[in-house]
Formats: C-alpha cells, sequence, structure tokens
C-alpha cells in the first residue's frame, strides 16, 4: 500500500504547431519526461520562469491534455488513459484553480449555479447541494450574501476565493493550484496562501503549487521542483533547495528573490531568455545562459540525478556549484 496520492512517472506532452497550408508542422516538446510525486497533506512546489511548462504539466496531470507517453498514478491506480466512470472518479478528486479565476467562473451565472454545476454534474442529490454549498462559502470565508450575486461584482482576491470553493465542491483530495496569486494585489496574496494553507489543514488536501518565482512557493511548499523548458532541473525539500541549491539556475532564481534589506546587494538577472521549445538542443538547455557551461554541457544532456536527502539535480556541474553557493 503505498502512501502516495499522485504519483506522475516520465510524462510527456508536445503540441503540434502548424507552420501553414504547404509547410510541415512542427512539434513543440512542452513537457519532457517529468517524474513527481505527491502525498496526502503535502504540497509540492512547481516553479519556473513563464513558458517553461507548468501550465501544460498541470493540466496534463488533470488530463485537461491527454499525455503523449508516461504515466499518472493517482492512489495507487493507473488513470493515465481512463475513461467515463473512472474518468469522473478523477474529477472528483483532482482539482484544477485557475491563476485567472474568470476561467473557471462563467460571467451569466450567480455564485449559486457556479457552486452547484459540479455537483449536479457528479449526481448530488438536490437536497445536499446546498448544505454543501453553505459549509464550502464558510470555509473559503465569504458571505451567505454572495449566493445570488454574480462574478463581475467580486473583487479579484474574493473571485479567485469563489474559484478555490468551486474546486472544493467535490471534496477532491488533490488541489492543482496553478499561479493562484499572480493575478492578485500583493495586499490580497497572503490572504489567498494562508486560506489554501488553512483548507490544507483542515481537508488533508495534496497540493501542488505552481508559481513563476520561488518567494511564493517559499511560504507553501514542503517540496519543490523546478522546471526549465519542459524539464525537472532540480527537485528536493523546500528547505534543501533554499539552502543548498546545486543547479546555477535554482541558485539565481534563489538571488533574485527581492530582499527588503537596506543596503542588501542588487543581483543582476539572467542574460537572454528561456530558448523556444522548437528548438532541438543537444546539451543542457540552460547552457546557452550559464556561467558555469563548458563544452561538456553544451554536447550532452545532463541526467536528473538523486544524492543525499533525495535531492535531485540535472546539471553536469552540480558539485561545483554546490560548493561555490553562499547562503543568503
Ligand atoms: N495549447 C497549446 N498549443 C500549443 N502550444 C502550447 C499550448 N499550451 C502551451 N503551449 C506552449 O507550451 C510551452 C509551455 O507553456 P505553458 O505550459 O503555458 O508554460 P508556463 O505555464 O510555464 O508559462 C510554451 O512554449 C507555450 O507556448
Ligand atoms: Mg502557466
Amino acid at each position: 500500500m503505498t502512501d502516495l496520492l499522485l504519483d506522475i512517472q516520465n510524462l510527456h506532452k508536445s503540441f503540434k504547431i502548424s507552420n501553414g497550408l504547404f509547410k510541415k508542422s512542427s512539434t513543440l516538446r512542452a513537457v519532457i519526461d517529468v517524474s513527481l510525486s505527491l502525498k496526502q497533506g503535502e504540497t509540492l512546489g512547481i516553479v519556473g520562469e513563464s513558458g517553461c511548462g507548468k501550465s501544460t504539466l498541470a493540466k496534463t496531470i488533470c488530463r485537461l491534455y491527454e499525455a503523449d507517453s508516461g504515466r499518472i498514478i493517482f492512489n495507487g491506480q493507473d488513470i493515465s488513459r481512463s475513461q467515463n466512470k473512472a474518468m469522473s472518479h478523477l474529477r472528483k478528486n483532482i482539482q484544477y484553480v485557475f491563476q485567472d479565476p474568470n476561467e473557471s467562473l462563467n460571467p451569466r451565472h450567480s455564485i449559486h449555479s457556479i457552486l452547484a454545476e459540479p455537483l449536479i454534474i457528479h449526481g448530488e442529490k438536490k437536497s445536499g447541494i446546498d448544505t454543501r454549498i453553505h459549509s464550502i462559502l464558510d470555509k473559503v470565508g465569504l458571505p451567505k450574501s454572495a449566493l445570488t450575486k454574480f462574478p463581475h461584482e467580486f473583487s479579484g482576491g474574493q473571485k479567485q476565493r469563489i474559484g478555490i470553493a468551486r474546486a472544493l465542491m467535490l471534496n477532491p483530495k488533490v488541489l492543482i493550484c496553478d499561479e493562484p496569486v499572480s493575478a492578485l494585489d500583493v495586499s490580497v496574496q497572503s490572504q489567498i496562501i494562508n486560506l489554501l494553507l488553512e483548507l490544507q489543514r483542515d481537508l488533508g488536501l495534496g497540493i501542488v503549487f505552481i508559481a513563476h518565482d520561488l518567494a511564493v512557493v517559499k511560504h507553501v511548499s514542503d517540496r519543490v521542483a523546478v522546471m526549465y523548458l519542459g524539464k525537472i532541473v532540480e527537485q528536493a525539500a523546500a528547505s534543501e533547495i533554499y539552502q543548498t541549491p546545486q543547479h546555477p539556475y535554482t541558485q539565481h532564481l534563489i538571488r533574485s528573490i527581492p530582499r527588503p534589506v537596506i543596503g542588501s546587494p542588487s543581483y543582476s538577472p539572467l542574460p537572454g531568455e528561456v530558448p523556444s521549445p522548437l528548438e532541438i538542443h543537444q546539451g543542457c538547455a540552460f547552457a546557452e545562459r550559464c556561467h558555469m557551461a563548458t563544452r561538456e554541457c553544451h554536447q550532452t544532456v545532463p541526467a536528473l540525478l538523486t544524492s543525499d536527502n533525495d535531492h535531485k539535480v540535472a546539471c553536469h556541474h552540480r558539485l561545483i556549484a554546490k560548493q561555490q553557493w553562499i547562503p543568503l
């Protein structure tokens, strides 16, 4: 018997990109050989620059996209190709919280019908629906008067509370939160993060928390996976990642967390941008931007190797990077 809620094994997802009527289409590899796991009550942070494949990974795990290959095991059961009844079970148990709550809230529906919809779809008896709605509304800190209103009557933070309430209606075991606070004012970001942590404590949820910077995931995650151009380049317990990062890209992400200390050294950003996922990289995809890159890095793809404390790193120079790291 396993205590893993989710066990993602060697997941690949690509998109066919059309190049016009008479040209051959290209393949964009958005998620490449990703393996991850999540336990009950645990938060796994996934971090990486925009365009590195975080949302594609999250949507493939939820089966909003079909994986090209790889396995998605939920509670010991392979759900990678599940259909019909098994799929409905999956939809109940793994829920998605969108970056922009407007994506999941139909502007023409009242909050009551938005919250009732998942229960109706899954055949809940009418008598149980209102009780469930009231209990979840209370959990996410919204008043009952919200039920007769429409999404446009709420602020961004309140809309995200409604998005979270909707995701909780079916009593899921896993919440996949895709940059749930990126679209919100800084002042309400911590309220939503605290709400998610409270819900996790009360309901024993497993949470996958996606963000594009490490500052946000730092506060919420038990473990952190760092993505670069579709691949996981480093994965470890959150404290390990912050104290002894071993991938030059993770080290850059940590150094670029703004520190509100007067006189703290300013940090120069990484040169260049994330390369196009349409390009084929012979060596390490990060090599072009990496200050440590050698010829080996440009020629050979580094494997994701596991060292002490289940710390995984994909870098030819991880040991030197580890030695050179000066904790902040
Ligand atoms: N539906 C799609 N069709 C084609 N390309 C896509 C699609 N969704 C995402 N992509 C591409 O896949 C890559 C990863 O995107 P995404 O997963 O949204 O990254 P992130 O969430 O990290 O910003 C990007 O290059 C993006 O343009
Ligand atoms: Mg995204």
